[in-house]
This record gives structure tokens, C-alpha cells and sequence, in this order.
């Protein structure tokens, strides 16, 4: 009788499992909605497969998303994530400010919410960010610059030009911010100068982080205050993609009358930059591992399943309008020619291959 019993309620609990999508695993297959900006940079479709697969090998279903770089698009993905069932969000937001109303109807809920990579702006839903610590990612391309040109020794003036990235993006001016700490007294004394005169936020974002919008106003640039022979001996630019618009225009315009190359930096390591850099095209990019940050998002996703505190190193930098974010930030660290085989051949990121 009892074993009866016993097999009705196993059972019982089969179908209620196949019914709702629940498997026996330890997160019981709870679904967790990823959301991604964008497949046209190599890092977020990276990003979107790591955060797939780790979230899978602990035992989650996936809902992966991009969201083609279009805010009303990636809205309506989060809105049927909440809808279908996701119990955790994971947002790569396009635009951080955009997400309010959505996530207000997450909250309603008991839906939660994880920022991934990117701030979201002005929503009280938000419990973790997850990124790398996108000051320092400023600074240390400031500093590679600053030791490039030898300008602690006193030496310049030397010619730069600036670039970053989406406003709408919170990194873009925490990115900005940091590289301007460094460089920003050495254009006061007048070691580097903007031929341009661009040195504001405003003046030298690029809408999306588009490779074409870098280009285009590199192009301008270059026509205008290069073009007799001046030489450019440094671009600071916030990340690979608006780095690779850099170098499209310097090898237009730029290589065929100038007999030296300027010293460009970037970020996230893309195997195109990657290839430059190895080709002398880019002095440097900012090694962002993207494997620990989904490491360090599934484990707030855990935390949150079972109703624990994950763990944070930041509870005061990342203030969104309306609260503080509990944060965790991973480490960046800076890639040239000398150390890119260690950091991303023997780290198993990328291939030798991949770098042909
Ligand atoms: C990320 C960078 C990336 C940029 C463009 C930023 O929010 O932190 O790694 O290069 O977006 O996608």
C-alpha cells in the first residue's frame, strides 16, 4: 500500500515537473532569461554562449536573447521572459536608461534582475551588477599611453586624438573618465595635444560603439588637421570596436603619407584587434575575461535561487538614480604584443588559429 502510494506521488511529481519545465537538477531547471545586445561585436555573442552554458551546467534552462542594438527590441524579449516564466533576468542592457518601465513589471513579479556588464539606469529592480571595473579599464589605457610616450619623464609635446562610446552606455564614461584621469594634466601642460580640439564626453562618443560612426569622424579628423603631414602619435580609444573605425581610417587616409604609426588602444581582445595588434596596427587592448564574469553571474544567480547574498567587492561606486548596486568587479588587465600568449593562447580563450 504504501509503495502504491509512494509511486503515485513520484508520479504525480514527473508530470508536474514535465508540465512546468522543471527538471530534478539542483536549481530544479529554474529558467533564467539572458538578454544581449547586440550579435555584431564577437564579445557579447562570447558572452551569450558563456553565460548559456554556465548557467546549463549548474542546472538552469536558458532563454537567450539579442537584442540587434534595438531598445524596443529588447524591451519586448524581456517582457516575454517575464512572461514565459523566467525567474532570474540577466540584462546586457542597449541603452541603461530605457529599461524602467519593463522592469518594473519584473519586480511586480518577483521576477529579479541582474545587470550584466552595463549598469542599468534609474529602476529600483536591479539586485547585483556583475563587470569588470570599467574605471580602471580607463586608467590602465591611460597609463599604457602615459608610459608609451614617456610623459612622467617630461617628454611631448606629442599629438593625440580621442574617442569612446554609446552614451547611452554608463561604461563609456566610466571608461572616459578613468583614461582622462591619467591624461587630462598632460594636456593642461601641454605634452599632448588635440589638434581636433574634441576632448569632451560629448565630442568624442560614438553612437552604438559602431566601427563606421569611429571611422567617419576619424576620416574628418584626420582630413582636417593630419593631412599636411602632422603626425598623430596616440589615439585613446575606449574599445576595440571603435579602435578598429580608428585604424579603417588611418590605413585610408593616414599610412600611404606618414611614415610612423600611432599608438591605439582598445578593449575586449576581439581576434580582429588582436590581429592588428599582432600587425602592428594596435599598440594594446584591455583583456576582459569574459568566462569569469558569467562564473561570477551564475553565482548570483545561485544566491538568489536559494535566498542567499551573493558574494559583492563594491557597494559604492555603482549608483544608478535611484540605488546603489551590491557589485561585483572583475579585474581587467591590459594585452600588447608581448603578453597576448600567455593571457589568451594558454588561458585557452583563443586558439593560435583563431589568431591567424
Ligand atoms: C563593454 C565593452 C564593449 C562595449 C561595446 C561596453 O559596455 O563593457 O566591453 O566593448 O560595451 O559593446
Amino acid at each position: 500500500m504504501k509503495k502504491k502510494l509512494l509511486s503515485i506521488i513520484l508520479a504525480c511529481a514527473m508530470a508536474v515537473s514535465v508540465l512546468t519545465g522543471c527538471s530534478a537538477g539542483g536549481s530544479g531547471g529554474t529558467k533564467v532569461g539572458v538578454a544581449m545586445p547586440t550579435k555584431d561585436l564577437q564579445r557579447w555573442n562570447q558572452d551569450g554562449a558563456n553565460m548559456e552554458k554556465q548557467l546549463k551546467e549548474a542546472g538552469y534552462t536558458v532563454d537567450l536573447q539579442y537584442g540587434s542594438n534595438d531598445i524596443a527590441t529588447q524591451v519586448s524579449q524581456i517582457e516575454n521572459m517575464i512572461n514565459s516564466g523566467c525567474k532570474v533576468l540577466v540584462i546586457a542592457s542597449i541603452e541603461g536608461d530605457s529599461l524602467g518601465t519593463v522592469l518594473a513589471q519584473a519586480k511586480e513579479k518577483g521576477v529579479k534582475v541582474i545587470a550584466y556588464d552595463r549598469l542599468i539606469m534609474n529602476s529600483d529592480a536591479v539586485t547585483y551588477y556583475a563587470t569588470f571595473d570599467n574605471y580602471m579599464v580607463g586608467t590602465k589605457q591611460g597609463e599604457y599611453i602615459e608610459e608609451q610616450l614617456g610623459l612622467k619623464d617630461g617628454k611631448g609635446p606629442f599629438n593625440i586624438e580621442l574617442i569612446t562610446g554609446d552614451p547611452g552606455d554608463n561604461n563609456a564614461r566610466f571608461f572616459f573618465g578613468g583614461a582622462m584621469d591619467v591624461l587630462q594634466k598632460y594636456i593642461d601642460n601641454g605634452q599632448l595635444v588635440v589638434k581636433s580640439g574634441q576632448v569632451k564626453f560629448d565630442e568624442v562618443a560614438t553612437q552604438s560603439w559602431s566601427t563606421e560612426n569611429a571611422q567617419n569622424r576619424f576620416d574628418a579628423i584626420i582630413a582636417a588637421n593630419y593631412a599636411d603631414g602632422t603626425q598623430l602619435d596616440a589615439v585613446l580609444a575606449s574599445n576595440d570596436s571603435t579602435a578598429m573605425g580608428v585604424t579603417n581610417a588611418l590605413v585610408a587616409n593616414y599610412e600611404g603619407n606618414h611614415s610612423n604609426w600611432p599608438i591605439i588602444t582598445g578593449q575586449d581582445c576581439d581576434v580582429a584587434n588582436v590581429k592588428n595588434m599582432l600587425a602592428g596596427k594596435q599598440a594594446m587592448s584591455i583583456f576582459k575575461d569574459t568566462r569569469t564574469l558569467a562564473a561570477k553571474t551564475v553565482e548570483m544567480v545561485d544566491a538568489i535561487m536559494k535566498g542567499k547574498e551573493a558574494p559583492v567587492n563594491d557597494t559604492k561606486t555603482y549608483n544608478n538614480g535611484v540605488i546603489t548596486v551590491p557589485s561585483f568587479l572583475c579585474e581587467p588587465v591590459f594585452a600588447d604584443v608581448n603578453n597576448y600568449k600567455e593571457l589568451l593562447i594558454d588561458s585557452g580563450y583563443y586558439t593560435e588559429d583563431q589568431l591567424k
